[in-house]
């Protein structure tokens, strides 16, 4: 069975090859789809649609962007106490992150990914056809996961060529969900580098994730500067990676910096890697390839988004 983007139909080769399946079921990608209330309907339908069909016969084969993956790959877990998966990603993000490590998630009440499973895809396949379909402004949002990856894993980035980069990123990602692919160890969470302040910045000034995160990274390198752990010379690395020019210098970028402490300080605490108190486990980067993850008050966080505000501000009056 395919579940699928129903954008996606508009495009003849997408459209031919989805009348292979003997079912297919269409969806409106965005968080709605994910959203818990919606659920019951959806998997009522796709019931309907799956018959009598054996679950040991049955593929989910779930086509779309970030959102209908994690949709899909909800679905495939708890589907007759789960069913095969097959991911076909068709965003950039999808392509180089969400597809990948096997994670889902649905929203409840409005709260990201509260429920979900770790049920990796049997099979994934990236077809360049199925992204090419898309507009620009999906790989700028896509830039963000790739740096992260990049600076995690010490991998030049290319400029330009997102097809090309692909499979190396997605080996990037894959090298460290597979030294942790239940989320038991810690080490996963090297995964949300740059994500305390991306989350902050995304949900204050709805921004798409990407970008976000995008900011987040110059905001986590440029406090990793600023304590000392990041020498001279490797920030100046760090800072001629042709993906950094995509998110500073801007005005997003000052905007973010300019969120009021208060509505920041609220956002952080909410945060799903805090410890004890009013502490979070935040990610730094030493060099390209050594992250070292450290804990910090939300206050110090503060006051480092104060100290780069009034640092950029003077730079870019
Ligand atoms: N599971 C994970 O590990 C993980 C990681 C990162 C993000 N996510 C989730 O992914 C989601 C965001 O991903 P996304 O941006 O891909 O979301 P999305 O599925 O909402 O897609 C974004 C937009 O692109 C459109 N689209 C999809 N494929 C297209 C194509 N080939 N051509 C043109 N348009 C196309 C969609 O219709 C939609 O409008 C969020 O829900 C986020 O929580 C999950
Ligand atoms: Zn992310």
């Amino acid at each position: 069975m395919l579940i699928f983007d129903r954008r996606l139909s508009r495009h003849p080769s997408f459209a031919r090859w989805s009348r292979r399946f003997p079912a297919a079921y269409a969806v409106t990608a965005g968080e709605s789809l994910k959203d818990i209330g919606v659920f019951p309907k959806h998997v009522k339908a796709i019931s309907r649609l799956a018959g009598p069909m054996a679950s040991r016969r049955l593929t989910i084969v779930v086509a779309g962007g970030g959102s209908v993956g994690d949709f899909g790959g909800f679905v495939a877990s708890v589907f007759k106490r789960g069913v095969r998966l097959v991911q076909v990603p068709t965003t950039w993000l999808a392509a180089i992150d969400s597809a990948h490590g096997g994670k889902n998630g649905l929203n409840v009440g409005g709260a990201k990914n509260q429920i979900g499973t770790i049920y990796p895809a049997a099979e994934i396949h990236v077809v360049r056809a199925f992204l090419e379909t898309q507009g620009p402004e999906r790989a700028r949002e896509a830039a963000g996961e790739i740096l992260k990856i990049n600076l995690l894993k010490k991998i030049p980035s290319a400029k330009g060529d997102l097809w090309r980069s692909l499979p190396r990123v997605i080996a990037g990602k894959m090298s460290i969900v597979r030294r942790d692919p239940l989320e038991k160890s810690g080490v996963r969470h090297l995964l949300n580098f740059g994500h305390t302040m991306g989350h902050v910045f995304e949900a204050a000034l709805s921004l798409p994730h990407g970008s976000a995160v995008g900011y987040g990274l110059v905001f986590a390198v440029a406090y990793s500067r600023a304590k000392g752990l990041c020498a001279a010379k490797d920030y100046e690395k760090i800072i001629a990676d042709p993906l950094w020019s995509l998110f500073i210098p801007s005005r997003d970028y000052l905007d973010c910096l300019g969120l009021p402490p208060a509505r920041v300080k609220g956002l952080l605490l909410k945060d799903k890697k805090r410890t004890a108190g009013d502490k979070l486990r935040f990610i730094f980067l030493k060099k390209p390839g050594q992250p070292v993850i450290r804990e910090v008050g939300v206050d110090e966080i503060l006051r480092e988004l104060k100290r780069q505000k009034d640092l950029l501000r003077s730079v870019y009056g």
